[in-house]
């Protein structure tokens, strides 16, 4: 990945406007359709929290502070990057919405504080697991600190990269979090020496045992912190982050017993952090209270046993709302940030006034909810399959020579396809599926020739294609044939690796708001479903934002071969750019870090190019320079046997080189060979 910094300012207006209409004619203009009526189509205002809309051009627009009219046109981005030579899929990075965000967690945090009278401290840490890429946790410990958030590292290479960032902020809180060993424990404990507020939590007494070890070696009192296991059930995809099951965490009985060792040390002082995580995106806020609520049980308790006592962790699962609907819904949540924040800081209020503890420093290890909305996917349409768009002849061929009739299913399909009525949609939809299972069935005989078996199925789906359009008219459409507009969505082909780029897709079915960036005013006449161009069927989108539930498919906007067409997935800042993997070696994408002014100005403050097809060939230990050459040979053969001619052989060399220096994703401008 090459990396470099572009220094001056660029600002917008010298980006000439985008071409906004298709060059090949195709439209989707419609009398009356409205860039409102997009907004309101993909549900923007709703997932967008006020960071995305849509300004009259029809262009996604993102408002890094939330403040209407000053905002950045997201098509002027991607045209910007295509001038300085970087073609989609690209990921772009919002850096002053990041920093709205930390201030909008800061405020929550310290309203709820103020409003319940509670004396203690809020500290956001950031878990570095969630985006691990340099320039966010740059960002994220730049725009944190003077709000006084840390941040939280699960492993040795993420503990080793924060240790070397953080030297100027050594008041800053580190957690450390996940399975350590001896060396993991000595860094912790020489950081901790140099003067860190350093933190590692205790997943199991073996590390116990190691910390305590090393503090006497060094001559340090370290500062502990323990993860308990809390036996709150825990709710939606992640539920078992607690309870039981859970894979992390101590029980009860365990958080005792590391107190008695520490007890049995003079050690009990320690002890100053007690941590739970009930699970990511916490979509139920009674969750929340139930837990925070046993968490600061626990806690008090400690204080009463002689614990050190000062930070109650309440661990990551702040959620999104990535669907817009406020709901409890898994890729929702119930609650708003304020909500979120008032209920942390009156449970564990409540609890320790009711014990009569001091109230703690509540730290949250909100990952998802600081980084989601950052950051937008933006990809381009390079082709689609429609299968409502089968030709379907005005007339049955006329029958051949061999011929005696033609084939009844042919000829049942065809009548049927000619009568479609309103009337009659559930009788003609079966007599549609029986005559194309009964061609099926000949043709697997031998009776059927391949072109009246193709005819057959053109003709099926032009009859499906003029039942769903009835349908479209009714009032009340069939249950039966409420699957039609899915079955008949077209398939869009894009540029992108949802492997790579949005892994939670093919993993655990992720939503994620799916956009046109542009259009907007034009109404999108195709419902499609997403085909990325990794050879594996998996790697698909199907499942789409809904005000009221999934849609199967997305309303996209029509477009033909040559036009530029775009689409963005939102709010993908979290866990997907470390997730992806190489999958058919499509690689990074490129990263643009945009900034802006609050003017309206905007800039690409940082450009970190994806992947060359060099460094993912490398990755996988291919020699690059044997390959080279290997082809040069066999180029020189093929012209000594006269299968090439020598500048052939030569554009051959020329392409291959340039190709391992190019893009992993397809380059539709690239100009081969040149
Ligand atoms: C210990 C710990 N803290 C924080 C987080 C971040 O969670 P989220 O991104 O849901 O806030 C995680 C993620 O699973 C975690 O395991």
């Amino acid at each position: 990945m090459t990396q470099h910094t572009i220094p001056p300012v660029t600002p917008s207006p010298t980006i000439p406007p985008a071409p906004l209409r298709s060059r090949t004619g195709v439209t989707g203009l419609e009398p009356g359709w409205t860039v409102e009526d997009s907004v309101d189509l993909y549900n923007i205002r709703l997932w967008g929290k006020g960071f995305f809309d849509a300004n009259s051009k029809g262009h996604v627009v993102v408002r890094p502070e939330k403040i209407p009219g000053t905002e950045i046109d997201l098509l002027e981005v991607v045209e910007g990057l295509r001038e300085r030579g970087l073609s989609t899929p690209v990921l772009v990075h919002f850096s002053d919405l990041l920093q709205r965000r930390l201030l909008d967690m800061h405020d929550a945090f310290n309203t709820a504080i103020k409003e319940n009278n509670y004396k203690g401290d809020y500290v956001g840490v950031f878990p570095v697991k969630v985006n691990q890429q340099r320039r966010v946790v740059e960002e994220i410990r730049q725009y944190g600190s003077p709000l006084g958030f840390g941040l939280e590292v699960g492993s040795k290479p993420e503990l080793l990269a924060v240790l070397g960032m953080t030297s100027d902020s050594a008041e800053r809180l580190i957690i450390c979090n996940g399975f350590k060993e001896a060396r993991y424990i000595e860094f912790t404990t020489l950081a901790a020496k140099l003067g860190r507020t350093i933190i590692p939590v205790i997943e199991n007494l073996t590390e116990l045992k190691l910390i305590v070890e090393m503090g006497e070696k060094f001559q340090i009192r370290p500062r502990i912190g323990v993860r308990v296991n809390l036996s709150t059930p825990g709710a939606g995809r992640w539920r078992h982050s607690s309870g039981a099951k859970a894979k992390f965490g101590l029980s009860y009985a365990e958080v005792l017993e590391v107190l008695e060792y520490l007890r049995a040390r003079g050690m009990e002082d320690c002890l100053q952090l007690l941590h739970c995580h009930m699970g990511s995106q916490i979509h139920d806020i009674r969750q929340v209270n139930q837990g925070v609520n046993e968490l600061a049980r626990i806690y008090v308790q400690l204080v009463k046993l002689g614990a050190g006592m000062k930070y109650l962790d309440v661990g990551g699962g702040l959620g999104i709302d990535y669907d817009g609907s406020q709901t409890s819904f898994e890729f929702s949540t119930n609650y708003t940030l304020a909500e979120y924040a008032a209920t942390v800081v009156y449970r564990a209020m409540s609890v320790c006034d009711e014990e009569g503890v001091p109230h703690p420093t509540i730290v949250t290890e909100s990952g998802r909810a600081m980084v989601a909305q950052q950051s937008i996917l933006i990809f381009d349409a390079i082709g689609a399959n429609r299968p409502d768009r089968g030709a379907v002849p005005a007339q049955l061929p006329a029958l051949k020579a061999n011929e005696e009739e033609l084939p009844r299913p042919l000829v049942e399909l065809f009548d049927t396809y000619k009568s479609v009525t309103e009337r009659r949609l559930i009788e003609q939809y079966h007599d549609a599926c029986e005559a194309r299972d009964e061609a099926g069935r000949l043709f697997s005989l031998g009776y059927l020739s391949l072109e009246h078996r193709a005819l057959c199925d053109s003709i099926f789906w032009a009859t499906c294609a003029r039942i769903r359009d009835k349908c479209r008219e009714v009032e009340e459409v069939p249950e039966e044939l409420e699957d039609l507009e899915s079955l008949l969505s077209d398939t869009y082909f894009c540029n992108l690796s949802i492997f790579q780029s949005l892994p939670d897709i093919w993993a655990i079915h992720q939503l994620f708001p799916i956009v046109p960036i542009h259009r907007l005013g034009e109404k999108p006449t195709r419902k499609a479903t997403i085909a990325d161009i990794t050879c594996d069927s998996d790697g698909r989108i199907d499942r789409f934002v809904d005000d009221r539930d999934v849609k199967k498919f997305v309303e996209l906007h029509d477009f033909a071969e040559g036009d530029r067409y775009y689409v963005g997935a939102f709010l993908v800042g979290a866990y997907q750019e470390t997730l992806g993997d190489l999958h058919n070696l499509f690689g990074d994408t490129h990263v643009a870090h945009v900034k802006h002014d609050g003017t309206g100005q905007w800039w690409i403050d940082e450009i970190i190019e994806g992947d060359a097809v060099r460094d993912v060939l490398n990755y996988v230990h291919y020699d690059l320079n044997a390959l080279q050459a290997q082809i040069r040979r066999e180029c020189e053969k093929a012209v000594r046997l006269k299968q090439m001619t020598a500048s052939e052989s030569q554009s051959l060399v020329r392409l291959y080189e340039s190709g391992i220096n190019g893009y992993t994703y397809l380059e539709p401008e690239s100009n081969i060979g040149n």
